[in-house]
C-alpha cells in the first residue's frame, strides 16, 4: 500500500497513539508512540517519536524524543508549557515538560521529562517515577492541564474502567483528589488516553462545560467516547445519566485522540488528532516500511442541540492549504445503473456532496470499488443512518476488518450533505455539521473512481464539489 498523501506517517517503523501535543514558540509539537526499528507494536519497544509543524499541515520529523530506559518503555502521555517555571527545571523561564507512563513488565507508573530547548533534547527527571500505584493493572496515559480556578496543575489518568485525578503545584509532586467513571459510559473495555478540558458552549453566551475524552479498548475493538459535565478541581461530574454513551467518532479508526494545550489566546481553538487505526487489526495493516497513521487535525467545539450539549468536530481551516484543483459537477439524477458524468478520480480528494429528492433504499458513494474492493459511503433510508462499509477479503484479507460502521442521522429537509477527506487508504466523513464523524481505513486495489450510487430507486445529486488535495509542499 502506498503512503497516504496528506496524513501523518512515520518514515519507517510503527506508530500508534499521538502524544505530548503542545504549542510553544510558534510550533505545534506532535509526539507519538513509536518503534523506529520494528513494525510489531510491542509494549516494551515504545519510544516517543517527534515532529513539529508551523501550520498543522506540513510536518518536520525530528529525532526520537524519549527512548526506553531502566524504568521501562515510554507509553502515552502529554506535554505542557510550564510558563512560570513551577517545576523549577528552567531557571525562571518557560519550558516544556512531558508527562508519560513508564511501562516495565506490565507495571505502569507516571514519569516526566523536561526540555529547555524547544523540545529538541529531553532530560528525564531524576525523581522518576513521580506517581506509582503498583496495585493497579491499568494506570496510564497522563494528560495534564493548568487549572486556573484553583491555581494548580490537574492530571487525569485512566485506571481500569475509571479516570483518576491528581493535582500538583509543580508537576513533580502529585496528590490524588478524585475519580470518575464507575459504571459510566462505555464499559466494554479498558479506558485509555483520557483528556480533560473546558470549552465554551456555542450559542450559549458565557456558558462553559468540561469535556472528558476517553478511549475504550475491548474485545470488540477500539472506540472513543466523551462526557460533558463539570470539573471542580477535584473530580468530574457528568451532565448525563450513567448509561449515556456519546461516541466521539462512529468509525473504526479514530483512537487515542487528544488535544493541544496552550494555543495562543487569540487563537483559542481546541484541536485534536487521533491514531487512525484499531487494536483489533492494527498489527496486520498491509503497509511497509511504516505501520500506523494519524487522523487529520480537527477543531472541537461544544454545541447546544435539541438532544443536549454535543461535541462537534470540524476539519481545521488550515487544511484548505492542501487544496489544488476545484471541480464542480452539474445536478444529475442517480439511478442504479447511471455513471457519474464526468467521472471523479483522485488519490487525495476532499468532497462536499449533497443528495436530495431521495426515492431510494440506499445511496451514497462507491469509493474505488474497482476490482471488487474499496469502500462504500452510504445512507440507509430505512435505518436513517450514514455508514462506511468495507469488505473483509476486499481489504488484503485482513481478518476482523470487514463490516459496516454507522451513525444515526436524519435527513435534513430531505437532503444529506457529506464532507469527506479521502486519502489513499482512509476516509474521514463529517456530517450534520460535524456532529457525526466516521473515520475508516480501507485498502483498495487501485486509486480508481469515486462514484455516486443508488440502490432501488433514484436520488438527485444536487451538488458535488471536489478539491484535489496535494501533499504539503
Ligand atoms: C492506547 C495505548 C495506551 C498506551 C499505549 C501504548 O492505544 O494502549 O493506553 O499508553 O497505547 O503504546
Amino acid at each position: 500500500m502506498e503512503r497516504p498523501r496528506f496524513h501523518f506517517t512515520p518514515e519507517a517503523g510503527w506508530l500508534n497513539d499521538p502524544n505530548g501535543f503542545a504549542y510553544f514558540d510558534g510550533e505545534y509539537h506532535l509526539f507519538y508512540q513509536y518503534e523506529p526499528d520494528s513494525l510489531l507494536g510491542t509494549g516494551a519497544g515504545k519510544h516517543w517519536g517527534h515532529a513539529v509543524s508551523a501550520d498543522l499541515v506540513g510536518w518536520t520529523d525530528l529525532p526520537v524524543a524519549l527512548a526506553p530506559d531502566e524504568l521501562g518503555a515510554i507509553w502515552s502521555g502529554c506535554a505542557v508549557v510550564d510558563w512560570r517555571d513551577t517545576s523549577g527545571f528552567f531557571g525562571g523561564s518557560p519550558g516544556l515538560v512531558a508527562l508519560f507512563t513508564h511501562w516495565r513488565e506490565g507495571v505502569q507508573a507516571q514519569s516526566l521529562a523536561h526540555s529547555a530547548d524547544r523540545g529538541r533534547t529531553w532530560t528525564k527527571y531524576a525523581g522518576n517515577p513521580v506517581i506509582v500505584a503498583p496495585e493497579l493493572r491499568v494506570f496510564r496515559d497522563p494528560k495534564v492541564c493548568w487549572h486556573a480556578a484553583t491555581g494548580r496543575w490537574i492530571m487525569v489518568v485512566t485506571i481500569g474502567q475509571r479516570a483518576r485525578f491528581y493535582t500538583s503545584p509543580n508537576l513533580r509532586d502529585w496528590q490524588e483528589v478524585g475519580e470518575f467513571g464507575q459504571g459510566y459510559g462505555s464499559q466494554s473495555g479498558v479506558w485509555e488516553c483520557p483528556d480533560l478540558f473546558p470549552l465554551p458552549v456555542d450559542g450559549a453566551s458565557g456558558r462553559e462545560r468540561w469535556v472528558l475524552l476517553i478511549s475504550v479498548n475491548g474485545p470488540g475493538g477500539s472506540t472513543m467516547e466523551y462526557f460533558v459535565g463539570d470539573f471542580d478541581g477535584w473530580t468530574f461530574t457528568s451532565d448525563n445519566p450513567a448509561a449515556t454513551v456519546l461516541p466521539f467518532d462512529f468509525g473504526r479508526d479514530c483512537y487515542a485522540a487528544i488535544t493541544w494545550a496552550d494555543l495562543p489566546p487569540d487563537d483559542g481553538r481546541r484541536l485534536a488528532i487521533g491514531w487512525m487505526s484499531n487494536w483489533r487489526y492494527a498489527h496486520d495493516l498491509p503497509t511497509a516500511p511504516w505501520r500506523g497513521a494519524l487522523t487529520l487535525p480537527r477543531e472541537l467545539v461544544l454545541q447546544e442541540r435539541p438532544e443536549g450539549t454535543r461535541l462537534i468536530q470540524r476539519p481545521v481551516a488550515e487544511l484548505r492549504e492542501l487544496r489544488g484543483q476545484t471541480r464542480q459537477w452539474p445536478v444529475q439524477t442517480i439511478a442504479p445503473e447511471t455513471a457519474l458524468n464526468p467521472a471523479l478520480t483522485g488519490e487525495g480528494v476532499e468532497i462536499v456532496v449533497t443528495f436530495g429528492n431521495v426515492a431510494a433504499r440506499e445511496f451514497g458513494l462507491k469509493v474505488r470499488a474497482g476490482g471488487g474492493r474499496g469502500a462504500t459511503v452510504g445512507y440507509d433510508t430505512a435505518r436513517q443512518s450514514v455508514f462506511i462499509e468495507r469488505g473483509e477479503e476486499d481489504n488484503a484479507g485482513l481478518a476482523r476488518f470487514g463490516g459496516r460502521s454507522e451513525a444515526p442521522l436524519a435527513l435534513d429537509g430531505g437532503q444529506l450533505t457529506l464532507h469527506l477527506f479521502i486519502d489513499r487508504c482512509s476516509i474521514e466523513l463529517f456530517a450534520d455539521g460535524g456532529a457525526v464523524v466516521l473515520t475508516d481505513l480501507f485498502f483498495p486495489a487501485d486509486h480508481g473512481a469515486i462514484a455516486p450510487y443508488c440502490a432501488a430507486g433514484t436520488v438527485e445529486l444536487l451538488a458535488l464539489t471536489t478539491y484535489d488535495l496535494a501533499p504539503p509542499g
